[in-house]
């Protein structure tokens, strides 16, 4: 089966992707060991062929995590973990450079960094990795480092992840302050039976500054890299932004059918653990070239004028198809980040607009050949779980609107949606998306609970 073979295809690309990373990490680790042995002329070779070791075993871990984590995952996330190679050299140097306290070393911005461009599972295990490897660098290893960091480092990641708001991030720092000093607190007085005033000084600055240098340094991160991270996305989905307005105003009719795709999709993409901001938030932008010219939509055809109707099935063709490309243009525009872009370019596929090129094919005289090319969307087929999703919700919200209300109920609602799956993969839409088909029937399920909280349902018959 096609849908198989890609998967396998992605693996592979799964495997050299991790691999060739973890190469650019253990490299850098390596090095930063070298050269703590270089520099430190008290590592007898006993202790020197021990910190190797140990390093090699922590890079071990790392591996064995990332090689767990979904292909998908693993391939999209190439950019972001660039970013943590990035970081791991920042660390290292510092950790150098650093030789007064521990309580200086720049490790929580890391775990909150991940948790927020790439995701809170890699976000607590980096930390770890930093943590473990920071004590074992550091000038005289005490274990503490280890402690005060995996708390510390592990609560941030956490607290930054589910802050949904940029505007509470006050309250982030606040909490990180009192985690930092109530560990150096009870960690002086589990080692040295007392506390001293200068560690909860260091403690709380090493709290607050990281938050700050975290927050500081997100806007490069989401630049440099290119990566869009909840809050960005978050932003997106207001319902100032100005193509979201536009919508509102100029096309109604495509800004209620965006606003439902974006609970399916959203619904959808929680059920199989893919990004399900990034799903909703690319749905309500995902066919604003209906803005060029919003009358040829039939969602906007509120008084039964379809101006089709005087069109040859040709023009319509090109009028509709070029919604696409238009959509990019406002797109690139509105300056909407690449993971949004994506997925408005790849929403339609190459699927085939059927009416039109049956239109055509009725139409056509004598040996004239209707070539399909003229009929389809220029692709490429969706490149990603949520844009596979989004194509998904896309179909099944213009399909259920095609049932009359009255004829509407749950019973004819899932025939539906299955078939709109069925045939999108049948197409071969699907086949470079890394869907699995046990992920199809979740989707199929998740789209179906979305109309049965919906008003819709209030017209629905009785099963
Ligand atoms: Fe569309
Ligand atoms: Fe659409």
């Amino acid at each position: 089966m096609k849908l198989q073979d890609k998967n396998a295809t992605n693996q592979n690309t799964k495997r050299v992707t991790s691999i060739l990373l973890m190469f650019l990490v253990t490299i850098t680790a390596l090095a930063g060991v070298a050269y703590n042995l270089g520099i430190s002329n008290t590592y007898s070779t006993t202790k020197q062929v021990s910190l190797l070791f140990l390093t090699i075993i922590l890079l071990g871990v790392l591996v064995v995590y990332l090689y767990t984590m979904s292909a998908s995952k693993i391939f999209t996330m190439s950019k972001q973990l660039i970013c943590f190679v990035v970081y791991e050299i920042i660390i290292v140097c510092i950790t150098f450079l650093v030789t007064q306290s521990y309580l200086m070393l720049p490790i929580l911005i890391a775990p909150m960094l991940i948790a927020l461009v790439v995701d809170i599972g890699f976000a607590l295990v980096s930390n770890m990795f930093f943590s473990i490897f920071a004590s074992l660098l550091f000038v005289d290893n005490r274990f503490e480092i280890l402690i005060f960091y995996l708390l510390g480092g592990s609560i941030a990641a956490l607290l930054i992840k589910y802050t949904k708001s940029r505007k509470n991030i006050a309250v982030v720092a606040g909490i990180l302050i009192i985690v930092n000093v109530t560990n150096v607190l009870l960690l002086d007085l589990y080692i040295y039976d007392n506390f001293y005033g200068m560690h909860f000084l260091l403690a709380l600055l090493n709290a607050g500054l990281s938050v700050i240098i975290t927050i500081g340094m997100l806007p490069l991160f989401e630049t440099v890299f290119d990566v869009v991270t909840p809050s960005k996305l978050l932003e997106f989905s207001n319902i100032d932004q100005p193509l979201i307005k536009r919508l509102l105003n100029e096309a109604p009719g495509t800004f209620h059918h965006s606003q439902m795709v974006a609970s399916l999709s959203e619904k959808a993409a929680m059920d199989i653990d893919a990004d399900h901001q990034l799903a909703r938030v690319a749905s309500l932008y995902h066919d604003i070239g209906k803005l060029k010219r919003p009358e040829y939509f039939i969602e906007n055809q509120e008084d039964g004028i379809n101006p089709h109707d005087e069109l040859a099935p040709e023009n319509s063709a090109m009028i509709i198809l070029s919604h696409v490309s238009d959509g990019m243009i406002l797109a690139n525009e509105y300056k909407l980040p690449t993971a949004i872009k994506n997925i408005i370019k790849q929403h339609q596929g190459d699927a085939l607009l059927r009416y039109f090129y049956n239109k055509a094919k009725n139409g056509a005289v004598g040996n004239e050949i209707i070539s399909e090319d003229t009929y389809s969307y220029r692709g490429p087929k969706p490149q990603t779980r949520e844009a596979a999703v989004v194509m998904l919700a896309d179909s099944t919200e213009a399909a259920i609107k095609a049932i009359p209300i009255d004829t509407r109920s749950l019973e004819n609602m899932e025939e539906m949606i299955s078939n709109v799956i069925k045939t999108r993969f049948q197409e071969g839409q699907l086949d470079e998306s890394n869907l699995t088909i046990n992920e199809l029937n979740v989707i199929a399920k998740a789209f179906l609970q979305v109309y049965k909280g919906k008003d819709h349902t209030r017209n629905i018959k009785k099963l």
